[in-house]
């Protein structure tokens, strides 16, 4: 350990607390991670006294015009150096936290420090002076903690959750992304704790929620929000996916159950946090649509188009960008239905060729969610719509080779048919535009400009509308552009 603290900024920063007469020591994630071996680019240092001044001392030591930003009313001063970004800060009374906007208010020892931080895996600390260079102050069992893979606050957990009730989302955050087990009395808190969540910003929840979704078995941590409580008041809609309903003996799966195995089946094959939100998403509609018959058993007929209207919703809700990333989630939503329904009643070029169309440059990404969201427990079942789902797959590399279908734009545009018949924008642009798009579609005319500028001609004349001569064309297009 005291090998890796050799890197030149902790004797720089060793040295500048040496001369200012400061006890400085590197604490929280940084440490965690040096013995978890994962690699963290930032680092926080607690100062017995201003970090403002000692982050300036640093400063002056590296030179070459580094930049200190100091945040004075907060106590807190930051820099970079090579790929780390160094956090000061001094040794405080009150609850740490990195984005919180309160001022600091009183100024304490190491031990106040470590009392007030999070878990006891974020509490271990790293002496930087030269007397004591590389001692380990690890008052609460940190280490140990690490060794035994526990999730636990260091002081009586009502407090520690009271400072700032987001750490219940971060202790199952952590628990997720670590493989760790959150200690029984921590746990109970976070289930007696959980109503105080409503207090926390959007923001900060959705920044704990694409953690957990990131983490390597996302369903750990949304099993852990639901059994404390946390997920029914921060996503009443996930939660509302939860158990079964039996009529005339007749049950469906558990929605909950069944999503969280999605999500974990995608996330062995990709990182992408769109893709694994699209899975946790692509079934929420479920519970609105739910209906019974007792032909049929449990319906959710068009879950896929409500829930792909709740997408914009959601995302707006926890403040997650709502550009075209959600627009592929929404898109996702919308179309995890079509592959397997493909797969089962018949794959024609021409179902294809749409499913192409509507998903475009998505389509590798459904196809993904698609086989994750193949849960069946009967094994000849799952073998049958992987099998299918092959035939699929070949195929739709068959058409796209053949007609470039994904990411088309039909050979003849609106403003070309409103040039030709000296049309306005209207409806009648719209039918001619959609006629041809549906008859390549449907493979009833070849994906080429000249066929679908006969086809033009003749979806005009039923609608009563005929060519104007060139010129006018071409005065056409300058007046209208
Ligand atoms: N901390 C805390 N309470 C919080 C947030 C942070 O006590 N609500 C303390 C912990 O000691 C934590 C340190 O501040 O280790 C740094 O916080 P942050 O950078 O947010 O988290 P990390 O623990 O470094 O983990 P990650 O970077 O994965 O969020």
């Amino acid at each position: 350990m005291k090998d890796y603290l050799k890197h030149p900024i902790f004797s720089i920063i060793s040295q500048s607390a040496d001369e200012s007469n400061l006890r400085a020591y590197v604490i929280g994630g940084f440490v965690r991670d040096l013995f978890l071996k994962r690699p963290s680019t930032d680092i926080d240092i607690v100062t017995i006294g201003s970090g403002i001044s000692l982050a300036e001392m640093v400063g002056r030591k590296i030179g070459k015009n580094t930049h200190v930003s100091v945040y004075r009313n907060f106590g807190t001063a930051m820099l970079h150096y090579g790929k780390w970004q160094i956090e000061f800060v001094g040794a405080r009374k009150e609850s740490y936290r990195r984005d919180s906007r309160k001022p600091i208010v009183e100024t304490g020892s190491m031990e106040d420090d470590q009392n007030r931080r999070d878990f006891t895996i974020n509490a271990m600390a790293i002496s930087l002076n030269k007397d004591d260079f590389g001692q380990l102050i690890d008052p609460f069992g940190g280490l140990t903690h690490l060794e035994e893979q526990i999730i636990r606050t260091p002081l009586d957990p009502d407090i520690t959750f009271s400072d700032d009730p987001l750490r219940m989302m971060r202790a199952v955050r952590f628990a997720s992304q670590l493989k760790f087990v959150i200690e029984d009395e921590t746990f109970n808190a976070i289930m007696r704790n959980a109503y105080r969540i409503n207090i926390i910003s959007k923001e900060r929840i959705a920044d704990e929620l694409n953690k957990i979704l990131l983490s390597p078995k996302p369903s750990v941590g949304f099993k852990l929000l639901e059994k404390s409580g946390l997920l029914a008041l921060i996503f009443p809609e996930l939660e509302a996916l939860k158990g079964v309903d039996i009529r005339e003996g007749k049950g469906h799966k558990d929605n909950f159950i069944h999503t969280l195995q999605v999500l974990d089946n995608l996330s062995r094959n990709t990182d992408d946090l769109w893709l694994r939100w699209a899975a946790l998403l692509h079934d929420i509609a479920k519970p609105l649509t739910k209906r019974y018959d007792s032909k049929q058993g449990w319906t959710f007929h068009g879950h896929e188009v409500r829930g792909a209207k709740l997408v914009p919703r959601i995302f707006q809700h926890f403040r997650l960008p709502l550009n075209e990333k959600m627009k592929s989630v929404q898109k996702l939503v919308l179309l995890h239905l079509r592959p397997i329904v493909l797969s089962e009643e018949g794959i024609t070029d021409s179902a294809i060729r749409r499913l192409l169309f509507d998903a475009s440059d998505d389509i590798d990404n459904l196809m993904m969610l698609c086989e994750a969201d193949i849960t069946s427990m009967n094994a000849v079942k799952v073998k049958q719509y992987l099998r299918n789902f092959e035939l699929v797959r070949n195929k739709l590399k068959e058409i796209e080779e053949k007609d470039r279908i994904r990411c088309w734009q039909p050979p003849i545009s609106g403003e070309e048919i409103m040039a030709f018949f000296g049309l306005k924008p209207s409806r009648e642009v719209g039918i001619i535009k959609t006629a041809i798009r549906e008859a390549i579609l449907d493979g009833i005319i070849p994906n080429e400009y000249q066929s679908a500028h006969d086809l033009m001609i003749q979806e005009g004349k039923k609608l009563g509308i005929y060519p104007i001569n060139d010129k006018r064309k071409i005065d056409f297009l300058k007046i209208n552009h």
